[in-house]
């Protein structure tokens, strides 16, 4: 892990910046904070201290269940010498109707940084434009790109390289797919999207990714076949065919999605040594069988762990 080569030799000064998603930040920013995320784990493991949070405090507001958004970052701000405060929807004004202007002005004189998990991407938006301390989305309907950096960490440490990977994403056309899409647009990797009909990841997104893969030659591209989509596949990733906000479309999506279901026969599409990944929470027997998510190409715990990484790199680079 610690033999990987860094990605740029560029470091960049990202004090203050928000992270909403990964369209504002450039290819070689993303890549210095997977190169920082890839150090900070090395430190980590080599027991070394590190704690350009000292004496700083991290609100966490969460509008939606969490384990591992929640615990990682609970556990970063930790590890890096800060103190993070976890603010349910319901124990604060926010979940009264107290607006998203008077919580940023408000939290902006007590904290150094807030992260948000929430359902519209416009109130990530508001509470970055009404704050004056950088702002993490943790989660929301459009974006998950937390998760995403992660991600590409992940795959840079098992595949060795991200450029030319091609990657694989089975099911609905969701925050994750939309985050992947931008993400390996910027990163050279190739985002092959499959869904089934009326379930197509937002257009605008796949236009915004698309114009970014000019840059890097990132092919992103939408389909409907997920046997075209996993063919010579690097990487298959998959996730809940019902995510927060859209549970009582269960029973709808089941039948919707019923020939997306990421098993071993969709899976022999993909290359030999290809990997699996899911963000997580699971449904093993409905996006993916147990023999995938639980086999031998499985690495979603790998990718779990890195969310401590990547977003440590993400708080030191931006609130640090
Ligand atoms: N992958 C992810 O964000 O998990 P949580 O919902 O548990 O935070
Ligand atoms: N798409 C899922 C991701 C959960 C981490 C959701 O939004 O529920």
């Amino acid at each position: 892990m610690s033999l990987i080569q860094p990605l740029t030799d560029k470091t960049f000064n990202l004090h203050g910046r928000d992270f909403l998603e990964m369209d504002d930040y450039s290819t070689e920013e993303i890549q210095y904070l997977i190169d920082l995320a890839i150090e900070l784990k090395r430190k980590q493991k080599n027991g070394e201290v590190y704690e350009p949070l000292k004496g700083k405090t991290v609100g966490l507001i969460f509008e939606k269940s969490s384990t591992r958004t929640r615990v990682s970052f609970e556990v970063g701000t930790y590890q890096l010498g800060g103190h993070a405060l976890f603010l349910s929807k319901n124990d604060i004004q926010l979940g009264r109707g107290e607006t998203i202007a008077d919580t940023a002005g408000v939290m902006s004189r007590y904290l150094d940084g807030i992260m948000i998990r929430t359902f519209g991407h416009d109130k990530v938006v508001d509470l970055a434009k009404y704050s004056s301390i950088p702002v993490i989305n943790g989660l929301s309907d459009l974006a998950h790109p937390c998760q995403v950096l992660a991600d590409y960490q992940t795959i840079y440490e098992h595949k060795g390289k991200l450029q030319g990977i091609k990657l694989a994403y089975v099911g609905d056309g969701n925050n994750m797919a939309h985050s992947l899409m931008i993400g390996g647009a910027k990163l050279g990797v190739h985002v092959s999207v499959a869904s089934p009909e009326g379930y197509a990841p937002d257009a605008a997104v796949v236009q915004q990714a698309q114009e970014f893969a000019k840059a890097t030659g990132a092919i992103i591209e939408v389909v409907h076949d997920p046997k075209a989509a996993v063919q010579d596949a690097d990487v298959i990733y998959s996730d809940v065919w019902a995510s927060m906000g859209f549970e009582e479309e269960q029973k709808l999506r089941e039948i919707a999605f019923k020939d997306y279901q990421v098993d071993e026969q969709l899976a022999s599409y993909a290359k030999d040594d290809y990997v699996f990944m899911h963000c997580l929470p699971a449904h093993r027997g409905e996006e993916v069988s147990e023999g995938v998510i639980d086999g031998k190409h499985s690495i979603i715990f790998d990718q779990a762990e890195n969310r401590l990484h990547a977003q440590k790199a993400l708080m030191a680079a931006l609130m640090g």
